[in-house]
């Protein structure tokens, strides 16, 4: 049958991918988990452990049939079923004869005879069911749609049907046998559930997506199909006759509903490689789709093939737009070696060293405590029971709290309204201004972090700048909401909401003498030797200098004699200067120094960063 998006054309690409990653051997399974037609697992089914999924049941049962035909002997049923069927001119007036018939309604998906036929053939394959393996009721079934499809009146989907005979429609159908492909199926699980529910619970080792990627729902287009198979002779809409499409309804047909799924799977699967079909016209960039591999995946075991346009021809290819196919392909990373990093691209940013922060983090169940968390790119990456994140800016604080407390769908669709409502887009100061003038005007207490996060996506390299009277100050720039930044967003705002994070904004001092129990406080104040935006004291909230630098170490002091562990993210030296007070005091107390090398800032100038432990 031909089916939307099938993936017939690509097997070889896709097998000849799998071995030149090496992935021969006998004792992996695959997991095609947007199953459709199954012509993939049909073409894996001897090298591998086959599972299989579809939100569709239809689909399951054709793909189970298909994959198991050559083990379908019918020795309980002790005849040829096909010869049975094809010899008798049996028929029912049942629900197709009625439904999808010009009948008792003006339907013309088959011709009353046909129907009448399917319907026969439907009821005879139940009256043999306790006669059948399962292997061999599937079959029947997937042979049923293959007969079905051959005599449809439609342009290949049940989406319609046509208004005038198609000469196909009028000839008599045939009980015919489907295409499958003479390898025995090693070992075959099903599954019939939307894959992000089962994600996490499925053992396999190679993961093939091959999700929609347009808004064209399959549950409509196959709808007839699914009423074939689960012969629950459902109530059906006027015109086309179809099933209430809402349980098949699928939200990866939905812009960013798709990315926000991705994410997910790819993070929660239990594969260690990912296979991923998409085309050039779907929803999820490859640009995205490359950082989210890549995020949890090895970097340099990624690839992307394209397709060439002549090889994938399918319905699409009819229209202008050049379409092809992506095959991506990435072994995953140890869990522990994922690292998220926040949608703010903030001064300061410890996202490049988090792996060492990370690796000198004593393992103990500690409360972990980020008391300048900024944008958050330590705490987020931190796999501890309790985190407290802090920011004495309220602004920052609120916007870190807004990734874990809106839906993500929700903030994305929200974020893309800010941008159309003021035209926001690249160097575009007019419309910028007229943004950013908006959120000034709001009473402090009226201002959605959604709104703030929309415009810093636009200024300057989208910092977080704010004026002597808590206005948003940052000049336009020359970057936008693209890809990358939305990747950001969605696998920090999935990891902030599992994560069990408690938020403030007050000073660190306030914030760790409230905590109680066993505290591990990580450190990343403004440093003296460098100056960011925030802490110039002229920012509407308090800045960084040395009477200030020393009240931190003396209370840092007082941390190691609570024995309370911390760690101290800073600066020695920088532009020729060192800091002598800071190297005193730490030969003084007999801290460790952990050197990182020069580190890249956001605004690309060099820092020498050091962690100061109290700690072996
Ligand atoms: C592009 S087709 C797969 C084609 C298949 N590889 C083939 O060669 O025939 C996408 C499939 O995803 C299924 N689907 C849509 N949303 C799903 C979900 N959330 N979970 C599982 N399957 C889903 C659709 O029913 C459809 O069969």
């Amino acid at each position: 049958m031909r089916y939307l998006g099938n993936k017939e054309s690509i097997v070889n690409e896709i097998q000849s991918l799998l071995i030149e990653k090496g992935l021969t051997s006998s004792d992996l399974s695959f997991f095609d988990a947007f199953c459709g037609s199954g012509s993939v697992a049909d073409s894996l089914k001897g090298k591998y452990s086959i599972i299989i999924n579809d939100i569709l049941k239809w689909s399951v049962e054709y793909t189970k049939g298909r994959l198991c035909a050559p083990v379908c002997s019918f020795d309980q049923l002790g005849f040829d079923p096909f010869e049975y069927l094809n010899s008798n001119s049996c028929s029912r007036e049942g629900f197709f004869f009625k439904t999808y018939a010009p009948t008792k309604t003006k339907r013309m998906y088959f011709t009353p005879e046909n129907a009448a036929r399917i319907d026969y053939f439907r009821w005879q394959i139940e009256e043999w069911r306790e006669l059948l393996t399962d292997e061999e009721y599937s079959y029947l079934l997937a042979c049923l749609i293959e007969s079905v499809s051959s005599v449809s009146n439609t342009a290949g989907v049940y989406g319609a049907y046509l208004k005038k005979w198609d000469p196909r429609a009028l000839k008599a159908i045939v009980f015919e046998r489907v295409g499958s492909s003479n390898d025995k199926c090693k070992s075959l699980k099903t599954y019939n559930e939307r894959i992000e529910d089962i994600i996490d619970t499925v053992d396999c080792d190679i993961l093939y997506l091959d999700p929609p990627y347009t808004q064209n729902q399959y549950g409509t287009q196959y709808h007839l199909l699914e009423t074939l198979v689960l012969n629950d002779e459902p109530p059906v809409s006027d015109i086309t006759g179809s099933r209430s499409t809402s349980p098949m309804r699928s939200d990866w047909s939905k812009e960013y509903k798709a990315n926000i799924l991705f994410d997910k799977l790819i993070a929660k699967t239990r594969a260690k490689y990912v296979l991923l079909s998409y085309s050039n016209d779907g929803f999820m960039s490859k640009e995205f789709i490359e950082a989210s591999m890549k995020r949890y995946g090895k970097p340099e075991s990624f690839v992307c093939k394209k397709i060439s346009y002549k090889k994938y021809q399918n319905w699409k290819s009819q229209n202008n737009k050049q379409h092809f196919e992506y095959l991506f392909f990435v072994e995953k990373r140890e869990s522990n070696l994922v690292q998220f990093e926040s949608p703010l691209n903030y001064i300061g940013s410890k996202a490049k060293i988090v792996p060492e922060i990370k690796v000198n983090i004593p393992h103990d169940n500690y409360t972990f405590c980020d008391v300048f968390g900024g944008g958050f790119n330590v705490g987020i990456n931190i796999e501890s029971d309790r985190i407290i994140y802090n920011d004495l800016n309220f602004f920052v604080t609120d916007l870190i709290k807004s990734f874990r407390d809106y839906d993500t769908y929700e903030y994305l669709l929200y974020v893309r309204r800010v941008i159309k409502r003021f035209g926001l887009e690249k160097a575009n100061a007019e419309a910028y201004q007229r943004a950013r003038a908006y959120y000034n005007s709001l009473p402090i207490d009226k201002r959605d972090p959604r709104l703030l996060f929309s415009i810093i996506l636009y200024g300057y390299q989208q910092q977080i700048r704010f004026n002597g009277s808590h206005e948003f100050n940052n000049p336009v720039g020359m970057r936008w909401f693209n890809d990358k930044v939305l990747e950001k967003l969605i696998s920090f705002s999935r990891t902030i909401k599992e994560r069990q994070i408690e938020f403030y904004s007050d000073d660190y001092r306030t914030i760790i003498k409230k905590m109680s129990g066993n505290l591990f406080v990580y450190l990343d104040p403004p440093y003296k030797l460098t100056t960011g935006s925030y802490n110039d004291g002229k920012r509407g909230f308090a800045g960084w200098n040395e009477t200030l630098e020393n009240e931190l170490f003396l209370f840092l002091d007082g941390l190691t004699k609570q024995n309370t562990k911390f760690m101290l993210s800073y600066v020695i030296t920088h532009r020729g200067k060192t800091n002598e007070n800071l190297l005193l005091w730490i030969r003084k107390n007999g801290y460790r120094t952990i050197q990182l090398g020069d580190v890249i800032g956001i605004s690309g100038s060099r820092r020498q960063e050091v962690l100061i432990v109290n700690y072996e």
